[in-house]
C-alpha cells in the first residue's frame, strides 16, 4: 500500500476535498426529510403558509447544497482516481521498458497489456467508487440512524430487527457471489489472451485456413465466460428483490406501528414520513456498503497483478557496472568459457490466466534445454571460448536450434551468461552501462520488425540526428536504397504496423540499414539476409567489406554462401563450437561443415540452372 502514496500526493487535494464534499452532500440529504416533516407537522397541520414557504426555502437551499456538493464531490473523485491511475500507468510502462529479454519471456505480452489496461481500469473504478461511497454509505447509515432515533426511539427498534436480517441475507449473497466473480474475471482474462493471440497472428491463421479452429477455440472461451458471468450475475440479481422485500416489510411495520401511535396521538404524521425516508436511506446504504466490499474484493486481484509489475526487479541492469562511462572503441570480442541456459520459466505466477486451460503459444517445441537430472549438461551453450579481433568478419553456422542466436545475444547483453564471461574490448559486458554497450553493438535480430511511421523515421531509430545523405548512404550499403527510391514517396513511404507493406527481404534490408545508422563498432546480423536473394546478399557483403572495414562483423547464416568469404567461420553444433576456421580449412577438416556444404551444393545441382 505504501508504494501507492507517492501516486496520491500530486492529487492529494482532490483526494481530501472529494470525500469532504461527499460528506456535505450526505448532510444535506439527511437534513431534507427532517425539513419535510417540519412542513407537514407544523405548516400543513396549522395551515401556516408563511411557515411552509420559509421552511420550503430552507429546503431549497439544502437541495442546492446537496446537488452542488454532490457534483463537486463526484468531480474531485474522478480527477483523483483518473490522475492517480494515469500516473501509475505511465510508471508501469516505463518499468516494462526496462524489462530484459528474460523478463519478457516470463510475463506474456498479453498479460502485460491486460495489467496496463484492464487491471488499472478496475483499480480506477475502485478508487473512484471508494472516494464517493466509502464515506457516503457509512455517513448515510449513521446519519439516518441518528435521525431515526431522535425522531422516535421506539419505532427505531424495528431497525434493530431488520438490519441484522438484511445484513445476513446480503452476506450470504456476497459469499456466493465473490468466488463466482473471481471465476468470471479469470474467464475474461483467458478470452482476452485468446483474442489477442488470434488477432496478432491473423495472417498465419488465414494462411493455414485455421479460421474454423480459431472460431471453435473462441467459442469455447466465450461460452465459458458467458456461463461464468451468468453464474455470478444470477446471485446478485437476488440483491434488489431481497432489498425491496425488506424495505417494504419495514415500511409496513413502520406504518403499522407508527399509524397506531399517530391514532393514539403519540406521533406526528410528518415524523412518520420522515421516518420511512430514513429507514430507506439506512437500508440502501447497507446495500451500497456490501457492493463496495464486493467491488474492492474484485479489484484486489487487479491490485495484486499491477503490484507484481510495479515491484518487479528487472533481471538485468547496470546499477553495479564498474565502468559506466566506458564506451566500445575497437570492437574486440572475447568469450571466456561461457555457458548459458535460459532462466527458469514461471518466475512469475500468472495465476489469473493460467487457471483456465489455454493452449500456450510455443509449446510443442523441441525438447527444452535445462539442467537434466542425470548429470548431463543440457545448457543451451556449453563452455564456449573464442576471440574475434576488431574489424574481423566472422560467420556463424550450425543447424537450427544449435544456439547461434543465444550466443550472439550475450554480446549486447540481451541475456547474461550463466557461467564465464563475455568481454568487449577486454572489458566484461556487465561492467559497461547498458546504454554505452548497446550503442556500440548493433544487432539485427532474427525476428525483426519495423514500426508505424515513414521509412526515414524507421531508419533514424538507429541515429536520430542522421542527415538525409547518411540515411541514403547506409541504405545503399544495405541494398535498400534501390527499392526505397522506386517507391512513389521514397523515404517518406509510410510503413504499416509491423511492416506489413514491404516484402520480407525488403524489411530485412531496412532493418540492416537501421542498425548500420548506429555506426556500431560491432555489427551482428542474425540470419538477416535469409529472405534476400543471393546476388543482393553478395552486394551487401561487398559493401560491408569495403565500407565498414573497422567494424567487427558477426554474421549468422543458414547458407554457406553467405559466410564463405568471411575471415573465419564458427561452426556450432548442439550448444558447442566444433571448429573455427576459413572456408578452405573447414572444408578439408570439419565433418559438420562438410555435411552442411555438401547438402547445399547437392541441392543446387538438383535444381537446373
Ligand atoms: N527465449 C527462450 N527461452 C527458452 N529457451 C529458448 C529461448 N530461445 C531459444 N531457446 C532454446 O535455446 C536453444 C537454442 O536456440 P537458438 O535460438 O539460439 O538457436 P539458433 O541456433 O539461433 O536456431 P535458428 O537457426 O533456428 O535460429 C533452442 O533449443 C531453443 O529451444
Ligand atoms: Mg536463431
Amino acid at each position: 500500500m505504501k508504494k501507492y502514496t507517492k501516486y496520491i500526493k500530486p492529487y492529494l487535494f482532490f483526494f481530501i476535498v472529494g470525500p469532504l464534499m461527499t460528506l456535505t452532500e450526505v448532510f444535506g440529504e439527511i437534513w431534507i426529510p427532517r425539513l419535510m416533516s417540519m412542513i407537514i407537522n407544523t405548516g400543513v397541520a396549522n395551515h401556516n403558509i408563511a411557515y411552509i414557504l420559509r421552511i420550503g426555502l430552507v429546503m431549497l437551499g439544502a437541495c442546492m447544497l446537496q446537488v452542488s456538493t454532490g457534483v463537486l464531490g463526484g468531480y474531485f473523485s474522478v480527477r483523483a482516481a483518473v490522475g492517480f491511475t494515469g500516473d501509475i500507468r505511465s510508471e508501469l510502462f516505463a518499468k516494462v521498458q526496462q524489462f530484459s529479454f528474460a523478463d519478457l519471456d516470463d510475463f506474456s505480452t498479453g498479460s502485460l497489456v491486460t495489467r496496463l489496461t484492464n487491471d488499472l481500469q478496475q483499480i480506477q473504478q475502485m478508487v473512484m467508487m471508494g472516494l464517493r461511497m466509502a464515506l457516503r454509505s457509512p455517513g448515510m447509515l449513521v446519519g439516518g440512524l441518528i435521525m431515526a432515533l431522535t425522531l422516535n426511539r421506539d419505532l427505531a427498534l424495528i431497525l434493530l430487527v431488520v438490519i441484522p436480517l438484511l445484513g445476513v441475507s446480503i452476506f450470504l449473497i456476497m459469499k456466493t457471489a465473490y468466488p463466482r466473480f473471481t471465476r468470471m474475471q479469470t474467464a475474461l482474462d483467458a478470452l482476452n489472451n485468446g483474442i489477442k493471440e488470434t488477432l496478432t497472428n491473423v495472417r498465419v491463421v488465414k494462411s493455414f485456413v485455421r479460421e474454423d479452429h480459431e472460431q471453435d477455440k473462441f467459442e469455447g472461451l466465450n461460452g465459458d465466460l458467458k456461463q461464468r458471468t451468468l453464474d455470478a450475475l444470477n446471485t446478485v440479481i437476488f440483491m434488489m428483490p431481497v432489498m425491496t422485500f425488506f424495505m417494504n416489510l419495514t415500511a409496513i411495520a413502520v406504518v403499522w406501528f407508527g399509524g397506531n401511535r399517530i391514532i393514539a396521538g403519540r406521533m406526528l404524521v410528518g415524523d412518520l414520513t420522515a421516518f420511512i425516508t430514513y429507514v430507506t436511506q439506512i437500508l440502501m446504504s447497507l446495500m451500497m456498503l456490501a457492493m463496495i466490499i464486493l467491488q474492492s474484493a474484485r479489484s484486489m486481484a487487479s491490485f495484486k497483478r499491477v503490484s507484481e509489475v510495479m515491484d518487479f526487479v528487472p533481471d538485468l541492469d547496470d546499477r553495479n557496472a564498474a565502468r559506466k562511462d566506458k564506451e566500445v572503441e575497437s570492437g574486440r570480442i572475447e568469450f571466456k568459457d561461457v555457458s548459458f541456459s535460459y532462466p527458469d520459466e514461471n518466475r512469475i505466477e500468472d495465476d489469473e490466466t493460467t487457471s483456465v486451460a489455454m493452449p500456450k503459444a510455443g509449446t510443442g517445441m523441441e525438447a527444452r534445454h535445462g539442467a537434466g537430472n542425470d548429470g548431463e549438461d543440457f545448457s543451451v551453450l556449453q563452455h564456449i571460448s573464442f576471440t574475434i579481433e576488431p574489424g574481423e568478419t566472422v560467420g556463424i553456422l550450425g543447424a537450427t536450434g544449435c544456439g547461434k542466436t543465444s550466443l550472439v545475444q550475450l554480446i549486447p547483453r540481451l541475456y547474461d551468461a550463466t557461467e564465464g564471461a563475455v568481454l568487449v574490448d577486454g572489458v566484461d559486458v556487465r561492467d559497461y552501462s547498458l546504454e554505452n554497450l548497446r550503442e556500440g553493438v548493433g544487432m539485427v535480430l532474427q525476428y525483426n520488425t519495423l514500426f508505424t511511421g515513414t521509412i526515414a523515421e524507421n531508419l533514424r531509430w538507429g541515429n536520430e540526428d542522421a542527415t538525409d545523405e547518411e540515411v541514403r548512404k547506409y541504405a545503399e550499403y544495405a541494398q535498400a536504397d534501390g527499392f526505397v527510391s522506386s517507391f512513389k514517396d521514397g523515404y517518406d513511404t509510410m510503413i504499416e504496423q509491423g511492416g506489413t507493406n514491404v516484402s520480407g527481404g525488403q524489411k530485412q534490408r531496412l532493418c540492416i540499414a537501421r542498425a548500420l545508422l548506429k555506426k556500431p563498432k560491432i555489427l551482428i546480423l542474425d540470419d538477416s539476409t535469409s529472405a534476400v536473394d543471393t546476388a543482393t546478399e553478395r552486394m551487401i557483403n561487398a559493401a560491408f567489406a569495403n565500407e565498414l572495414k573497422d567494424t567487427t562483423k558477426l554474421i549468422i547464416a543458414q547458407r554457406i554462401g553467405s559466410v564463405k568469404d568471411a575471415d573465419r567461420i564458427i561452426v556450432m553444433d548442439d550448444g558447442k563450437i566444433v571448429d573455427i576456421g576459413k572456408h578452405n580449412e573447414l572444408i578439408g577438416r570439419c565433418h559438420e561443415y562438410q555435411e552442411i556444404y555438401y547438402s547445399q551444393v547437392e541441392r543446387k545441382e538438383e535444381v537446373p540452372a
